[in-house]
């Protein structure tokens, strides 16, 4: 069948596919690692190496090395020059998509297609450049899925799903390298519904780190009246240390991190108590995020079933402790934190691939008659004058059911238009300003003789996959009009083809 799914993550990416009965199974890379380092190291040849070996060279070139780039998503450029050329994220994530795919072939022979995974909050520009990174990559993306309800669904369809009597209201947290989800699940024997979204997408292991490199740094620069985090080289050697460190205190009550800079070291110790102490509002903000969520959807800790802990920053015993404090129940931590992702979108591609009617070949097990419903993490709105005010009007609430529209009329300002302009917003703020602007949906090839104040209606909608289409009806003839939505920082479809012949001819290993 050749179905992937892929979870491309901050700091680790994880590939799965499904076995014959349908079951996801993890797929591991070239080196026999389940999990594969965001990090890519672009060569003076033009060949690229990605994961652990690419973090091993960022040690010695640091300016070679592109990590972390999914936080830079939906953005224009990387932010910084990789191997002396600037980049945008999707071109960097597209070589990292390469090698999984490259990787995942050797063990299953050819990738048909596949589903990758996006953090839960995201919003429709980075959705796109998570798709468009896909393209770039050379592959058949089937769909992308949210990370939270990808790992629902593995747990459904595993033991703890499947087997339930009842529905179950589930609640996953998943808290990653670079982002925070909280999403509320129901489900059913055959049925995966998702009732509610909370998050961030800028909270994540990374910010943990931080603390530590931080508290080190300070450390060495009081000692020494210099600070290792000015010096590229000595910043990585700092970064890594500070990440081994909290992995160790996840099992071991103190460490210590040896910071090396301008010919000098110096060993600073922690315990995990300190460590928890100066991560101690990180943890409170995940909490207060899943409070929210909790209250959004009308339910009560009572009615959570069940709290599944999701992402490699689980590990961490404060996060499992905060948790059983919040719900009042022990959070279940059978399930593989750090691979269940990609398996979700393993199931979700044999899903989607099942509901297509072009496709001669069933999908494995009984895939086809699950019923999958999702919600927008974000509200829907277009821009509207108020006097001298711009604000967001809001068309399709946060958290809606999916697939969901609105229709809203607009009237022609001058004789004879035969364009209009329609901003398009994500965001719960009334100032259009604070919302995300998507981008602009032009309605084109309006008539040209129709008087000022014609209306013309506007239908915005929000597929299942978080993903925003515009369609628009000149109310005067009923026919419809052409309506593009003009993405500012997107990739257009030449640019994305110029890139994906780049990564084309790129050597990848
Ligand atoms: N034993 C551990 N203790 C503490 N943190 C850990 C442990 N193991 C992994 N981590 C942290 O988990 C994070 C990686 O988790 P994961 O692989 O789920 O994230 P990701 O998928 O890369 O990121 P995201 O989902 O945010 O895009 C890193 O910050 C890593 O340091
Ligand atoms: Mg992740």
């Amino acid at each position: 069948m050749g179905l992937i799914g892929i979870d491309l993550g901050t700091t680790f990416c994880a590939v799965a596919a499904l076995d014959d009965r349908g079951r996801p199974v993890s797929v591991p890379n070239r080196d026999g690692d389940i999990l594969t380092p965001s990090a890519v190291y672009l060569a003076g040849d033009g060949s690229a190496v990605v994961g652990q070996p690419a973090l091993d060279l960022a040690l010695e070139e640091p300016e070679r090395v592109a990590t972390l780039v999914k936080r830079r998503m939906g953005l224009p450029d990387y932010g910084r020059p990789v191997a002396g050329r600037e980049f945008r994220p999707e071109t960097l994530s597209a070589v990292i998509l390469k090698k999984l795919a490259q990787d995942a072939a050797a063990h299953l022979g050819p990738v048909t297609g596949c589903v990758i995974t996006v953090p839960a909050y995201f919003d429709d520009t980075r959705r796109k450049a998570t798709m468009d990174a896909g393209r770039i990559a050379g592959l058949n993306v089937l769909d992308i899925i949210d990370e939270p309800s990808a790992a629902a669904l593995a747990y459904s369809v595993g033991a703890g799903g499947a087997a339930a009597p009842a529905p179950q209201t589930v609640l996953v947290y998943d808290l990653g390298g670079g982002t925070f989800d909280v999403t509320l699940v129901k489900l059913g024997k055959k049925r995966f519904q998702v009732l509610g979204i909370e998050g961030d997408v800028r909270l994540g292991g990374r910010d943990w780190d931080d603390r530590i490199a931080a508290h080190a740094a300070e450390r060495f620069a009081k000692e020494f009246g210099t600070d290792p985090r000015t010096d590229p080289q000595s910043d990585a050697a700092l970064q890594a240390s500070a990440e081994r460190a909290k992995r160790s205190l996840s099992k071991v009550e103190q460490v210590s991190v040896t910071v090396s800079h301008d010919g000098r070291r110096l060993t600073v110790p922690i315990t995990r108590a300190e460590f928890e102490t100066m991560t101690r509002d990180l943890l409170v903000r995940t909490r207060l995020t899943a409070q929210h969520l909790l209250a959004s959807t009308g339910l009560t800790w009572d009615q959570v079933d069940k709290v599944l802990m999701v992402g490699g920053s689980t590990h961490m015993p404060a996060t499992r402790k905060m948790l059983a404090d919040l719900t009042g129940r022990e959070p279940d931590h059978s399930l593989a934190v750090s691979e269940v992702v990609a398996r979700g979108a393993a199931v979700h591609a044999g899903i989607r691939s099942a509901a297509d009617p072009g496709n001669a070949e069933p999908p494995p097990g009984d895939l086809g008659d699950i019923v999958e419903i999702s919600v927008n993490a974000h509200s829907l709105g277009v821009q509207v004058r108020q006097g001298d005010e711009q604000l967001n009007h809001k068309l399709v609430p946060k958290n809606t059911q999916l697939p969901a529209a609105a229709e809203q009329v607009y009237y022609t300002a001058a004789d004879d238009q035969t364009r209009v302009r329609v901003r398009i917003l994500q965001g719960e703020a009334n100032q259009a300003e604070a919302c995300i602007p998507v981008g602009e949906c032009w309605i084109e090839g309006l008539p040209p003789d129709l008087p000022k104040g014609s209306p013309v209606k506007v239908r915005c909608g929000v597929g299942s996959n978080g993903r925003i289409e515009v369609t628009a009806t000149d109310l005067t003839s009923g026919r419809a009009a052409t309506a593009a939505i003009l993405r500012p920082g997107g990739l257009t479809d030449q640019e994305l083809a110029r890139e994906a012949a780049w990564v084309r001819n790129m050597r990848v290993q």
